[in-house]
């Protein structure tokens, strides 16, 4: 594996997404970020401080309904290195970690497939580490040296971010992290919002929920 670092760049994802077809899997790292991008075509603010890196991986065997695995994989990773720094740490699904009810980290995954098979898929992630949170967003993102009262060594964190990626998932670890199962949830829809509880998450990646329907990617929030 190839870890490529910058100091600043646009988007880690649009760097490692040039590494696509070079049968190599590729790490683009970047201390900061001016265009970095979050899910749903927003943006994620990335100043210096935080974590953010993208991870091109290829596979020779992966089915295509196994997709969601790449992120639940990915959360677990995450969790398990914020914990070792005394961290509380759980996923919110389908993309989010939270700390103490707010966002510490943003994943985002994108799987190309061909023949039912993924070929390749790119991980990013974005961890609010030393970086300062923005005052608009202190309400809903936290950061590791907030929450430690101290600065942590960000490349220690990627370090076991990484060591952890190489683990497989495992459903019930993923299960137990879950800050979402058996809680109030508000779903969006389109512009409105209705209300249910969350009951499981399923072994093809869906969020069940107590009013019968099974939610794949859709916007939740915790109440
Ligand atoms: C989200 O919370 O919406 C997902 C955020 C993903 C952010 C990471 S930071 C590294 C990589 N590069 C990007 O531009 N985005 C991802």
């Amino acid at each position: 594996m190839k870890i490529i670092r910058f100091e600043t760049i646009s988007s880690t994802q649009d760097e490692v997404e040039k590494y696509i077809g070079c049968g190599e899997d590729v790490i683009v790292f970047a201390k900061e970020q001016t265009g970095g991008k979050g899910t749903k075509g927003r943006s994620f603010i990335s100043t210096r401080g935080g974590l953010y890196f993208s991870y091109l991986k290829n596979y020779e065997n992966f089915k295509a309904e196994d997709a969601h695995k790449i992120i639940e994989n990915a959360s677990i990773a995450v969790c398990f290195a914020l914990n070792d720094l005394g961290v509380e740490a759980k996923i919110k699904w389908p993309n989010d970690i939270l700390s103490h009810g707010k966002k510490i980290c943003g994943i985002l995954t994108r799987g190309f497939i061909e023949s039912g098979f993924i070929r390749y898929s790119v991980t990013g992630i974005g961890v609010n580490v030393n970086n300062e949170i923005s005052p608009g967003l202190k309400d809903i993102a936290v950061s590791v040296k907030e929450i430690t009262g101290r600065a942590a060594d960000e490349e220690a964190l990627f370090q076991k971010i990484l060591k952890n990626l190489e683990k497989k998932s495992d459903r019930n670890i993923y299960k137990e992290l879950s800050c979402v199962i058996g809680k109030r949830i508000a779903v969006s829809c389109g512009d409105n919002e209705y209300e249910t509880t969350a009951i499981d998450v399923l072994a093809d990646g869906r969020l069940k929920t107590a009013d019968g329907k099974l939610l794949s990617g859709e916007e939740i929030r915790l109440l």
